[in-house]
């Protein structure tokens, strides 16, 4: 589903040459659960943003699900973002002044007519869908109530049915605990795990060595460079047995 070979990336900051990542490949498979481990600044949000081709590397080239993101222009990857990859970020970057429920739909409104003629036409599928979604993440009770009306978790929540009513098959998730206490980030953890089960691709960014155990894959990225990719180091753990 994702294959990345020999990516660099590397800033100019007036004579100063940052490499926010180095040589950098990888494969991920659909359906896997994979969390990219690493200290601040060794490159992880770099590396989800080009995968999810929010942005385009130095040197290198990704392919997800088929497509040659290096290639393509603007208009290309931005139908690749909107058909493929969904993003779910630590500051839940939800619209304020839309409900929960609205805040899915617009996700829904904003696809092509091809690909969702029908609701187009009928714009109570999208609610509805919407709703079906939030159900899904445990907010059904909640469709209707703001940003600000809502607890971390269900702010995260909200975000989690967003990246899911498209059906986008990959699913990239920056420090989504990040925000959140230990019982609540271990539920958005679990809903993410579950997600992966049901056939999608998922990577979740943390700085958090005691989240990565409960991935059966970790990469580890130290100052732009992959440094280890496997089975956690310290064994793998359930998601009730963690403590951070
Ligand atoms: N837009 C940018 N301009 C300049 N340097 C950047 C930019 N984005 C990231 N960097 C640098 O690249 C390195 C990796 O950053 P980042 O991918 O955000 O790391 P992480 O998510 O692991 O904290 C850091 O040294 C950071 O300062
Ligand atoms: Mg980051």
């Amino acid at each position: 589903m994702i294959r990345l070979e020999n990516i660099s990336k590397r800033y100019v900051m007036g004579d100063v040459q940052v490499a926010a990542l180095d040589g950098v490949s990888l494969e991920v498979d659909k359906g896997e659960f994979v969390v990219v481990l690493g200290p601040s600044g060794s490159g992880k949000t770099t590396l989800l943003n080009i995968i999810g081709a929010l942005d385009v590397p130095t040197e290198g080239h990704v392919q997800i699900n088929g497509g040659n993101m290096t290639l393509t222009n603007k208009v290309n990857r931005f139908k690749f973002r909107r058909e493929t990859v969904s993003f779910i970020f630590q500051t839940f970057n939800l619209f304020p002044s839309l409900t929960a429920l609205e805040n899915v739909q617009f996700v829904l409104d904003m696809q092509p007519a091809d690909k969702t003629k029908k609701e187009k036409r009928n714009g109570q599928a999208n609610r509805a869908r919407a709703i079906e979604v939030l159900t899904d993440v445990g907010l059904g009770e909640r469709v209707n109530h703001f940003p600000h009306e809502l607890s971390g978790g269900e702010q995260q929540r909200v975000a989690i049915a967003r990246a899911l009513a498209t059906g986008n098959p990959v699913l990239l998730a920056d420090e989504p605990t990040g925000e959140l206490d230990f019982r609540t980030g271990i539920q958005i953890l679990e809903l993410l795990k579950r997600q992966a089960e049901a056939g999608k691709t998922v990577l979740v960014v943390t700085h958090n060595r005691e989240i990565s155990r409960i991935a059966d894959r970790v990469i580890e990225l130290s100052s732009g460079k992959i440094v280890s990719d496997g089975a956690p180091r310290g064994g793998k753990a359930e998601i009730a047995d963690l403590q951070w």
